[in-house]
């Protein structure tokens, strides 16, 4: 077995009453989310390549981290839409997608604001309309996903305000700053713009995160 990747076995999870699934709102609440974290992913690694791109290095990574989170948000919704609807069916939605973020200050600060959505509007919306419809553990899902979005939205806000504000290697009393790429550490209230050790710059100090 790829243990990895372990095969799944698809199974119905409801009914959701007599309603075939692609005429329910789960359906296409499913679909616009799964359309939704494929674009917010796409877009966090378009941030996370120009934080690369000007040497913030330990930036762009947690960036893509959060990235590949929403790549798996999309694949549990995709898994949904599959187990219940087959391969078959063309699912039609209406919905806004936000295009926004020219620079890495901006594209933080949208990020946050399209989290906060998420988390605090659409996705308890979608779970109360799965719930409504039958579909309790379709229902669960949302709201895992929005506490997870919820969490993205405070490392996004956390990310933008000190990044703006150039703070993102300084702290009011010494803490601990770490060279990712030598695990050179040191104490002090500003990290060294040039790894005493290695001769990493300042982008590859390890981000202190909320
Ligand atoms: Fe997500
Ligand atoms: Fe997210």
């Amino acid at each position: 077995m790829n243990v990895l990747f372990p095969k799944k076995k698809f199974k119905i999870i409801s009914q959701g009453g007599n309603m075939e699934f692609n005429l329910t709102k789960t359906c296409r609440n499913l679909a616009a989310s799964f359309a939704g974290e494929c674009q917010a992913g796409m877009r966090y690694q378009l941030i996370a390549k120009d934080a690369l791109n000007q040497g913030y290095k330990t930036l762009s990574d947690e960036i893509k981290h959060i990235a590949k989170n929403e790549t798996y948000h999309a694949k549990v919704f995709f898994d949904y839409i599959i187990q219940n609807n087959g391969n078959t069916k063309n699912i039609e939605i209406t919905n806004g997608f936000p295009f926004e973020g020219d620079t890495i200050e901006n594209g933080l600060m949208f990020a946050a604001d399209a989290e906060a959505k998420e988390s605090d509007l659409i996705y308890p919306e979608y779970a109360r309309i799965a719930a409504e419809e039958g579909f309790k553990e379709i229902s669960d899902t949302f709201l895992r996903v929005a506490e997870v979005e919820s969490h993205h939205r405070i490392m996004f806000e956390y990310l933008y305000k000190n990044f703006k504000e150039g703070t993102l290697f300084t702290s009011d009393k010494p803490i601990e700053y770490e060279c990712t790429n030598c695990g050179f550490r040191f104490t002090a209230k500003q990290a060294f713009s040039v790894c005493p050790l290695c001769k990493s710059s300042q982008g590859f100090v390890k981000l202190h995160l909320p």
